[in-house]
């Protein structure tokens, strides 16, 4: 068969195809530990398998509206005023089956072709393939000299075909925080460039004191109308293989991503809107015990990097540290190879930094117990000085 130009242009997800190949190895008895994928190794709180199984019970497990339950649908708009500030109704929000649903679903109603859309470096593997998809074009923008926004380079990068950026605080790969003064020259640049914002915000609730987080629809009434929020369950709640998430924007936007997720997928998944109702409704205190023991494994994990000698950046929120390894890189290009040795020798999974355009590093997840880390850190070391 014909594969179509589009899907032949399409990458597999590299942190996914790594997770899959590293869970073939464990599965063939091998001991590795992989850091590659961005996902919680908690379970779901209670409160949250309990609203799943009754909903199955219930035997109510039909389609829904496509755009969500009109209950989760006004709980993500309450929630949406206690955390970006209101006022927001059910109709400025659609359920999505996934964070990356809605991205997609927000990127093909607002973008098409020949639009040019930037994507801050270092950015999350999906954003390039999704914008081509579209048929828009991702623009890189290189950011600061410590993995930071350069919003001079922003500026720059902007030609009369841009019409969207993509921002992403907490960032992953870096766990960088924007602050308020940077999302307000980002906004700014917005309504003088007339440009959409879309904010991934799906780590916002994992952020580790040094920097709060925040959301451009902060910044003023206007940037509201020219922002649409990426969020979802996964990381927040540990729901990852719920697949349940949101897009929440001016009712347009909303309006046209509810009709093109009917046709193309259908309402989300009934089970998990009633998991994710749940969550959002019992806030279950599972979540902040959460949230600190990623804290404590970011800290035991940028302090064993450093001392490894890998300068690594302040990793605020998130849960992934972004060391850079040119040092070890032997005229390597980029550490593909430096991972492929890694994994050969020592069993350790790290996913290279060009997945997120910045080849000289790479991605460490720290969703993984403290052992684990630990163990990680000693193979590390072992294998660094056979370098
Ligand atoms: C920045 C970012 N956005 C979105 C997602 C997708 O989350 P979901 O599981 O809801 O599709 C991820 C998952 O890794 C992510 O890292």
């Amino acid at each position: 068969m014909n594969i179509s130009a589009r899907a032949r242009g399409i990458e597999l997800s590299v942190t996914l195809a790594l997770d899959a190949r590293a869970k073939a190895l464990m599965a063939a008895g091998r001991d590795l530990v992989n850091m590659a994928v961005g996902e919680p190794d908690f379970a779901a709180p209670p409160e949250v398998q309990g609203a799943a199984i009754e909903r199955v019970r219930s035997g109510n497990v039909r389609y829904t509206a496509a755009a969500g339950t009109p209950e989760l649908r006004a709980a993500l708009a309450r929630h949406l005023e206690a955390t970006r500030g209101g006022p927001w109704t059910a109709n400025q929000v659609v359920v999505c089956h996934s964070a990356k649903h809605a991205l997609s679903g927000a990127i093909l109603a607002l973008f098409q072709e020949g639009d040019e859309v930037l994507v801050p470096l270092p950015a999350w593997v999906s954003y390039d393939e999704i914008l081509r998809i579209a048929g828009a074009r991702p623009v890189h923008v290189p950011g600061r000299a410590d993995l930071g926004p350069d919003l001079a380079a922003v500026a720059a990068a902007i030609t009369p075909r841009t019409r969207g950026i993509l921002l992403n605080s907490p960032c992953n790969p870096t766990g960088y925080v924007w602050s308020k003064g940077e999302l307000a020259a980002l906004v700014e640049l917005a309504e003088a460039k007339d440009l959409v914002i879309l904010s991934d915000e799906i780590y916002r609730r994992l952020v580790y004191g040094e920097r709060p987080f925040a959301s451009p629809l902060e910044v003023s009434p206007a940037a509201r109308a020219r922002t649409v929020i990426i969020d979802g369950a996964s990381k927040a709640f540990a729901m990852t293989g719920y697949r349940i998430g949101f897009a929440a924007g001016p009712e347009p936007v909303i309006d046209a991503i509810a009709r093109l997720h009917s046709q193309l997928t259908g309402s989300p998944n009934a089970i998990s809107q009633s998991a994710y109702l749940a969550a959002l409704q019992q806030e279950p205190p599972q979540v902040e015990e959460m949230r600190l023991t990623y804290q404590r494994r970011r800290d035991l994990l940028l302090d064993g990097l450093r001392r490894l000698g890998l300068p690594t950046p302040a990793a605020q929120g998130a849960f992934y540290a972004f060391p850079n390894v040119s040092a070890h890189l032997n005229g390597a290009p980029d550490s593909g190879p430096f991972c492929e040795r890694l994994l050969e020798q020592e069993g350790v999974v790290l996913v290279p930094g060009s997945a997120f355009g910045a080849p000289h590093h790479v991605r460490l997840s720290y969703a993984l117990g403290e052992d684990r880390l630990q163990e990680a850190l000693v193979r590390l070391e072992r294998f660094l000085t056979t370098q």
